[in-house]
């Protein structure tokens, strides 16, 4: 069976004021993978993840989501889409099933909150506002709030950024979940052991242009023993052969 194509790029393209952030960028990812977007600050890793959504508009090439183009379908595309790209804001003040309710009201989508909060542990506390929640359980409420109406593709930027090695785990663990029920999922991080431990599949971005697009197990294989100090050198520009 050939796997479902969710998301693709071709020739992605984004400039700043004259200066690319994202250059020339053809991939696709089937469902049920998980790929890591690996680079330093300023790689372009955020830049990539938005254009996808369609919350920026390329300057060349083009991003699709399910088929549906980013820029020309963009409202097609975020029905498929569950997205955790900056910190998550929530109405402190009220609990939790009240936040998702909110959220389904205002993007007048279907899903059911009940399962969203089971699907990432926060069941138990549900009813507690979320004001009262540690960083790590906002975390996974965003994840409920991304998930909600059960989306083909999850884009996370930076998603473990700021938390303990628990909470790190968790999610990493509900990822892999999600990605067993066939989503796929995106995730940026300039930290190594954390793509390489969640993904399936790694692309490397150094200044805006792909470095690397490999399999973890292929890397891994071929680098036994330099993996980390392999994929330093790719993010710094480094050259390397492409698995
Ligand atoms: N809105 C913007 N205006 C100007 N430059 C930007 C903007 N967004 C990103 N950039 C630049 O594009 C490059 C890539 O940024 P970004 O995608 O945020 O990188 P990353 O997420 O990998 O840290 C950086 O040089 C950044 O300064
Ligand atoms: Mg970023």
């Amino acid at each position: 069976m050939i796997p479902q194509e969710t998301i693709r790029t071709a020739g992605l393209t984004r400039a700043f004021g004259g200066k690319e952030a994202l250059s020339d960028l053809t991939l696709s990812l089937s469902a049920g993978e998980v790929c890591g977007v690996l680079g330093p600050n300023g790689a372009g890793k955020t830049t990539l993840l938005k254009l996808i959504a369609g919350l920026l508009r390329p300057t060349a090439g083009r991003a699709s989501v399910c088929g549906f183009d980013s820029v020309r379908q963009q409202d097609d595309v975020l029905r498929h889409l569950g997205l955790l790209i900056e910190t998550p804001v929530f109405y402190d003040h009220l609990c939790a099933q009240e936040n998702l309710a909110l959220h389904l009201a205002y993007m007048g989508t279907a899903g059911v909150v009940d399962d969203a909060l089971a699907r990432v542990g926060l069941s138990d506390v549900g009813e507690q506002p979320v004001g009262q929640f540690s960083l790590g359980m906002r975390q996974r409420l965003a994840l409920a709030r991304a998930t909600v109406h059960r989306p083909a593709v999850l884009l996370l930027d930076e998603p473990l950024n700021g938390l303990d090695p628990i909470a790190v785990r968790d999610m990493r663990t509900l990822f892999r979940s999600f990605a067993a029920d066939g989503m796929s999922v995106m995730l940026s991080s300039h930290i190594l052991g954390e793509v390489e431990q969640t993904a399936d599949r790694v692309i490397v971005l150094s200044q805006g242009k792909l470095a690397a697009a490999a399999q973890i197990d292929a890397l891994r294989a071929a680098h036994p023993h330099d993996l980390e100090d392999h994929l330093i050198k790719l993010m710094n520009g480094g050259s390397s052969c492409r698995n």
